[in-house]
Order: structure tokens, then C-alpha cells, then sequence
């Protein structure tokens, strides 16, 4: 059980320095958590290309959590370091996820780098991309998965500020995935219709392109 918001000695603890951008970057009494390429298997389209890049077995992101209270009323920072690179043309990515809580809606903050989140209503199905980048807050409505992807050549560095009841539910994505991708398209990242471009990958190698409406 947490303490009561309205229990809270206020003390030096409810502020935190933090910088992303050190070679090591610590954050005092937050909770850390890693990802590596083997942790999202199945969660890229081409396969071969995940396959050959597992020999290395990257470092993608990291993720620190900020808990400054546990009271219903109370937010969790989370502090993310999502790293540049791509899975054949696929750029770096989070796992993305619903709220355990639908209705909780969330706020990113760009640091630095740059890059996107993908946000995709769970009911509509509907889809789009928003910039995220040093200087630019996205905020993401309930009932919505997001990923954050990393298209620019530097770490992707960022805040995301959300509710202590949200709750994060990763299975129903890990089941059946975005229904976009976010690829790079001679330089340029393009969003498509993930069926399309599996079929594509599959059927024509990733050379060929035409039906896929860039
Ligand atoms: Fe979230």
C-alpha cells in the first residue's frame, strides 16, 4: 500500500537532476529497466534481418522510472534513452503498449535526438505518427498504444509522464502487433500498412516497391 499524496513530508526528494546525455547516465532512486534486440523478437517484419543483427544482440533502450509517490492522485516520470539503428529497415523502437488503465492518457517531452511515437487507437484501429524531438511535448489520448522510434542518427532521449494507476499492458500488442510500420525510405521514414509491407518483404524482397501508396 502507498502512502497518502496528502501524507507526504515534502522534503528534497520530490526534485531530481537527471542527464540522458552522460556516458553513463545514473538517475538516483529510479527504477531501471533494459531492452535488448533478443527481447523483441517477433516485434520486427523482416525477420532475416533480426536474425543477422541478433549476433550483436544491441542495447535498444532503456527505460527509468520515477515513482516520487504511489498514491492514487500521483505520476510516475519515466526517462527514456531510445538508441539509433534499424532491424533491415525498420527503425529502433519500444516495445509500445496499451494502459491497464484505458482512460489514462500520457505526456512525452523530446530532450534531445529524434524521432516519432506511433500511436494507434485500440478501437478504431486508426493510426498516425507524431514528432518528437527536443523542444516538442506529444501527448497521447487514452485507449491508444504508443511506441516511441528512433529515426535520427544520435539517441532519442525523452520524458514520459503518466498516471501511477495506468499500468502498462504489453500482451495484447505482443499478440497482434501495430498495424504500421515505420520504415526508411531512401532516407526518408515513411509509415505503412504493416500487413502490406510483410507481404511485400516476403513475396518481393525489399528492393521492390510500388503498391504501397509513398
Ligand atoms: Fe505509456
Amino acid at each position: 500500500m502507498g502512502r497518502r499524496s496528502g501524507d507526504r513530508i515534502l522534503s528534497d526528494a520530490l526534485s531530481l537532476s537527471f542527464d540522458l546525455l552522460a556516458p553513463e547516465p545514473e538517475i538516483a532512486s529510479a527504477r531501471l529497466g533494459e531492452r535488448y534486440l533478443s527481447d523483441l523478437n517477433g516485434y520486427f517484419v523482416d525477420e532475416d534481418a533480426y536474425i543477422q543483427k541478433l549476433a550483436e544482440n544491441p542495447l535498444v533502450y532503456r527505460v527509468w522510472s520515477w515513482e516520487a509517490g504511489s498514491g492514487e492522485g500521483d505520476l510516475i516520470c519515466g526517462f527514456g534513452i531510445l538508441q539509433p539503428g534499424k532491424v533491415g529497415n525498420e527503425f529502433f523502437f519500444t516495445k509500445g503498449h496499451y494502459h491497464e488503465w484505458r482512460e489514462a492518457a500520457e505526456i512525452y517531452v523530446g530532450l534531445s535526438g529524434e524521432g516519432y511515437l506511433l500511436l494507434e487507437h485500440e478501437k478504431s484501429g486508426e493510426s498516425c505518427v507524431a514528432p518528437l524531438a527536443v523542444n516538442r511535448i506529444v501527448y497521447v489520448p487514452g485507449y491508444t498504444a504508443h511506441r516511441t522510434i528512433n529515426t535520427g542518427n544520435v539517441p532519442l532521449t525523452y520524458l514520459g509522464i503518466y498516471s501511477t494507476r495506468a499500468g502498462h499492458d504489453y500482451g495484447a500488442l505482443a499478440e497482434k502487433q501495430f498495424l504500421s510500420v515505420l520504415v526508411d525510405r531512401d532516407g526518408k521514414p515513411t509509415l505503412l500498412d504493416r500487413s502490406a509491407y510483410r507481404t511485400q518483404k516476403t513475396q518481393k524482397g525489399d528492393n521492390q516497391r510500388s503498391e504501397l501508396g509513398e
